[in-house]
């Protein structure tokens, strides 16, 4: 194997970037494919935290090379941000080692204020979302009025594509939101900064990622958000604006279908989920306020508390069918020790029907009510083991029969946020 997409099986947050950071040892570039910084990957090394947004999860690896592909939209101030950071605390960003696509999409300031603007004016139906601009960012790239990075080489261009995409923007803020946004000439402001700053990274990135592949090299793709997430395959339309399915690898990198070697589901070892949407073993209080104070759930981006609930092997099922998935890889295990029971939800109920699958119909999806099976629990702190035989007996029954429910063998199991916390059960690379 010489590539593998890793990506979120349930609804974002399974411990993307911790798993990315390990896997990324054996790796010589690290994509991301999908998604803008509406996603908040987080790493732990050697006790020190580094949130990412944008940049991908491998950087902390001296030595290798991350590329942002074309499928994702990029926030400039904030990669600069980020990038800046990243220097400060002596991880090294340049152009060497980071390479970004002339065709990835910018997210203006009047995205980010559309998104809030909507999402206010929404009220009780808001969607719940992150409030970076990604949705709008996205829209304008199907409309065919976006900007895109490579459009910082020619100002005067930028300057003209800019003015004609916000004339519709602009109206929309003031006369409908009644919302201020920035003007054309605070833009190309923040334009000719960006352009100083980031065109020495600006590459085609689809070429660079082809001779890595030709080369040999070994190529980890990076997914963000999770597969329920997913504008077509998720809870439409409590979604992100992208795809993050595997399959969103050949379109938002441009790689054949063909040359895709691996796959690897993540799976958090119960759920969470940020924002609105059907979420059927959601649990209020009781071992749902166990799950969120233990396993720290509060959003990375926004600091929103997630909504938690048991394993839903429905969910990951349809995930590991639609990705392909050959390997799970079980994060926060340690986060269950103390409950004496754990339930997996194996089917629905929807009205009097007994389903394995999900609905496609949202109201329907809303419906269905989680069947359980329940096992033992485990109270050992787990954190130590570094072998399945390190592990709990009850711990180790419910991984099999979480593999066994949703179609695919472990591949790796994560038992604290340290990069050491981890067992691993497969070679990648
Ligand atoms: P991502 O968006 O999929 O990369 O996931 P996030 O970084 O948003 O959320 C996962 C959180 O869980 C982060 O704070 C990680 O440091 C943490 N984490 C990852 N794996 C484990 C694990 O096995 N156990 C515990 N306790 N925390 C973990
Ligand atoms: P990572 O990569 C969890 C959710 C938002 C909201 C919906 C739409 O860290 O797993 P958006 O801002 O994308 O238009 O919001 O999607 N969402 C995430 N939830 N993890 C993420 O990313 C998410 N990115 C977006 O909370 O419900
Ligand atoms: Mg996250």
């Amino acid at each position: 194997m010489s590539n593998l997409i890793i990506v979120g099986a349930q609804w974002g947050d399974e411990g993307k970037g911790k798993v990315v950071d390990i896997i990324t040892e054996k790796a010589d570039l690290v994509v991301r494919f999908q998604g803008g910084n509406n996603a908040g990957h987080t790493l732990v090394v050697d006790g020190q935290k580094y949130a990412l947004r944008l940049v991908p999860s491998g950087i902390l690896h001296p030595g290798k090379t991350g590329v942002i592909a074309n499928g994702v939209v990029v926030d400039p101030d904030v990669l600069l941000e980020e990038i800046d950071a990243l220097n400060a605390r002596g991880v090294k960003v340049s152009p060497d080692v980071l390479k970004i696509s002339e065709k990835a999409h910018i997210i203006m300031p009047y995205h980010r204020d559309l998104d809030l603007a909507r999402e206010g004016a929404k009220g009780e139906d808001k969607i719940g979302t992150t409030g970076r601009g990604i949705g709008p960012a996205y829209e304008d790239k199907a409309a065919r009025s976006g900007l895109r990075m490579g459009d910082l080489k020619n100002l005067d261009s930028f300057r003209a594509k800019a003015a004609a995409a916000m004339r519709e923007k602009i109206h929309l803020l003031k006369n409908l939101y009644k919302a201020e946004t920035a003007s054309l000439d605070e833009i190309m402001e923040k334009a000719r900064l960006w352009r100083e700053r980031l065109s020495p990274y600006l590459a085609d990135a689809r070429r660079v990622v082809q001779k890595a592949m030709n080369d040999g090299r070994n190529i980890l793709f990076e997914g963000a958000q999770g597969v329920l997430l997913d504008i077509d395959h998720g809870s439409y339309p409590f979604v992100t604006s992208s795809n993050p399915v595997a399959g969103s690898v050949t379109t938002g990198v441009g790689l054949a279908p063909q040359k895709i070697e691996g796959v690897m589901a993540l799976v958090k070892a119960y759920s969470t989920r940020v924002g609105a949407g059907p979420f059927p073993t959601e649990l209020s209080g009781g071992p749902g306020d166990f799950l969120r104070k233990q396993g720290a759930e509060f959003g990375t981006v926004t600091g929103r508390p997630r909504r938690c609930g048991w394993l839903d092997a429905v969910v990951v099922k349809n995930s590991v069918e639609l990705c392909g998935a050959d390997h799970l890889a079980v994060t926060k295990l340690d986060v269950l020790s103390g409950l004496s029971e754990l339930k997996i939800a194996t089917h629905y109920m929807l009205d009097d029907e007994k389903i394995d699958f999900i609905p496609a119909d949202v109201h329907d999806f809303e419906r269905c009510q989680p069947v359980y099976e329940t096992w033992p629990g485990f109270f050992n702190d787990i954190s130590r083991a570094r072998k399945l035989e390190d592990l709990p007996d009850s711990a180790r029954r419910y991984l099999e029969r979480l593999a066994e429910l949703c179609g695919a063998p472990l591949g790796l199991v994560s038992v604290g946020p340290d990069r050491e916390q981890t067992i691993m059960l497969h070679e990648y690379f």
